[in-house]
């Protein structure tokens, strides 16, 4: 017998179990799974990050820092569409890795999908909140600043924590009680609710595009790349171009590995293919366009962000909005903030969507309670308690916790889970070339090969403390894993049924 620890799920297991009770509704066509794609992905990351990368680490260069970033998520999105046309369950990478590494590899990166939709989440509140209270100063209200901020943030130069002052973001505890009661109402509730926030951030986007190009003069793309085209370190060493005050790598490529959140969410269409009416078309679809949609609206954003400001002045808080406002366009500030405001909500909506379907396919394997994570609401047919808990976690986390943090942990954590995918799409079409693939990544192996090490240059284009983090991270679902999810996983107890019935 093998080793139980790298044991499989097979394949033809998952696929008997999408035949059973206990399912989700089939409600989601090609076009709402691709607006569902859009409204994870156009969020904090367009309008909040690409200012920090412009200004602190590529300069102009932040319009390649896109293209970086977007071919990377190009090859993890085919390497997602394939295996989604597979196995169309709810678990995305998490239901992958158990197919093709084994039960523990499943678990790792199942708890790391946790960084990426419910520490993502978080970030993504905080970004809400920071807008919000924008808005609502531009009306002269004020959150007061106890209540408007995380109690500590983390100084980058001296590398600790310090106090803020503050107490906790009560707007973005707010935003996520919101987000998650009307998560409970129903898949079909929340999909049309995303779909008019895409409507209404898609107009905002192509107004920046065309109404910024007109203020656009060439001279402020000059120069280039101030701080060059790479920017890779390695544990706090920088191995190729410069280093910043604090350490952090510098340049083009450093530029991508921040701004390579905007691109997150694309993904978490997997996540509903188990609502799909027909995932094996429409999961790729709704994949492969929302992602190739958010590269061509973000290359062409950064180009006219860049184009309208010199580099230097771009603000790093809202960096779109304040762009207009240094055009002498204070109404389009407004009107950009309001499109920020309602994207980031798209984006937390599905991000807070994801998080409890990975944990309910967990929960049918056994690695987490079934009784808690995979009750499913008898009206609504939604997980409502891990809905709840995904909620909490969420508010709590981005209450108390400093944006920077939340971000760059998302980031690693995604980039592991995209490395992870790309790589068992190689295995499973070695171990099962026989297997039916609606849709099939094109020039395997040589693209989940790029995937990989893509991911892993973006990884090491990140400060040396998230390693850390990550590392702590895993240790403890490691820890969480030996105690409970190796013990009461379905497969270890069909192994030892197996195992009393021979005796
Ligand atoms: N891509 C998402 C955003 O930028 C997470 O907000």
């Amino acid at each position: 017998m093998g080793n139980p620890l790298f044991e499989r799920k097979p394949l033809s297991l998952l696929l008997e179990e999408l035949k059973g009770e206990n399912r989700l509704r089939r409600v989601l066509g090609p076009v709402t799974l691709t607006s569902l794609g859009v409204g994870a992905v156009i969020g904090t990351g367009i309008f909040v990050l690409t200012g920090v990368a412009a200004h602190d680490k590529a300069g102009p260069g932040v319009i390649l820092s896109f293209v970086a970033a977007g071919i990377a998520c190009i090859f993890a999105a085919l390497c997602y569409a394939e295996f989604a046309s597979m196995v169309p369950v709810a678990g995305s990478a998490y239901t992958y890795a158990y197919a093709t590494l084994g039960e523990l590899f499943a678990w790792i990166i199942g708890w790391d999908l946790v960084l990426e939709y419910a520490v993502g989440s978080s970030t993504v509140a905080h970004g809400w909140s920071a807008h919000f209270q924008d808005l609502l100063g531009s009306f002269g209200v004020h959150i007061p600043y106890a209540f408007g901020n995380a109690p500590f943030d983390f100084d980058i130069g001296a590398g600790r924590f310090f106090p803020t002052g503050a107490y906790f973001d009560v707007a973005a505890i707010a935003i996520t009680c919101i987000i998650t009661a009307v998560l409970i109402k129903g898949i079909r509730e929340s999909a049309g609710f995303n779909a008019g926030m895409v409507m209404v951030k898609l107009a905002i986007v192509f107004f920046v595009i065309i109404v910024g190009a007109f203020y656009i003069d060439p001279k402020n793309w000059q120069p280039f790349a101030p701080y060059g085209y790479t920017g890779i370190s390695f544990f706090g060493r920088t191995l190729f171009g410069q280093t910043g005050a604090n350490g952090a790598p510098l340049g083009v490529l450093a530029g991508a590995a921040v701004i390579f959140f905007a691109y997150i969410g694309f993904d978490s269409v997997s996540t509903h293919a188990e609502e799909a009416r027909n995932p094996k078309r429409d999961v790729p679809i709704g994949i492969i366009a929302s992602l190739i949609i958010c590269t061509v609206l973000y290359i062409l954003v950064s180009g006219v962000l860049t184009g309208m400001v010199p580099a230097d002045q771009i603000n790093i808080n809202a960096p779109v909005s304040d762009a207009f406002r240094q055009k002498g366009l204070p109404w389009a500030q407004r009107l950009i903030d309001v499109g920020a405001i309602t994207g980031i909500t798209s984006v937390l909506l599905v991000m807070m969507l994801s998080q409890p379907r990975v944990l309910l396919a967990m929960a049918r394997d056994g690695l987490v309670p079934p009784s808690f994570f995979g009750a499913i609401h008898e009206k609504f047919r939604t997980p409502y308690k891990s809905t709840m808990l995904t909620g909490l976690f969420v508010s709590l986390m981005a209450a108390f916790l400093p944006l920077r943090i939340l971000a760059e942990l998302t980031n690693i954590g995604t980039l592991l889970a995209f490395t992870i995918v790309c790589a068992a799409v190689l295995i499973m079409r070695k171990k099962h070339p026989e297997a039916a693939r609606p849709f099939r990544a094109p020039f395997v192996p040589f693209v989940p090969v790029a995937g990989i090490l893509s991911c892993l240059l973006l990884m090491f284009s990140l400060p040396e403390e998230n390693w850390w983090r990550l590392i702590i991270w895993l240790l403890l679902g490691f820890i969480i894993y030996f105690s409970y999810g190796r013990r009461h996983s379905v497969l270890a107890k069909l192994r030892q049924a197996e195992a009393g019935k021979q005796g």
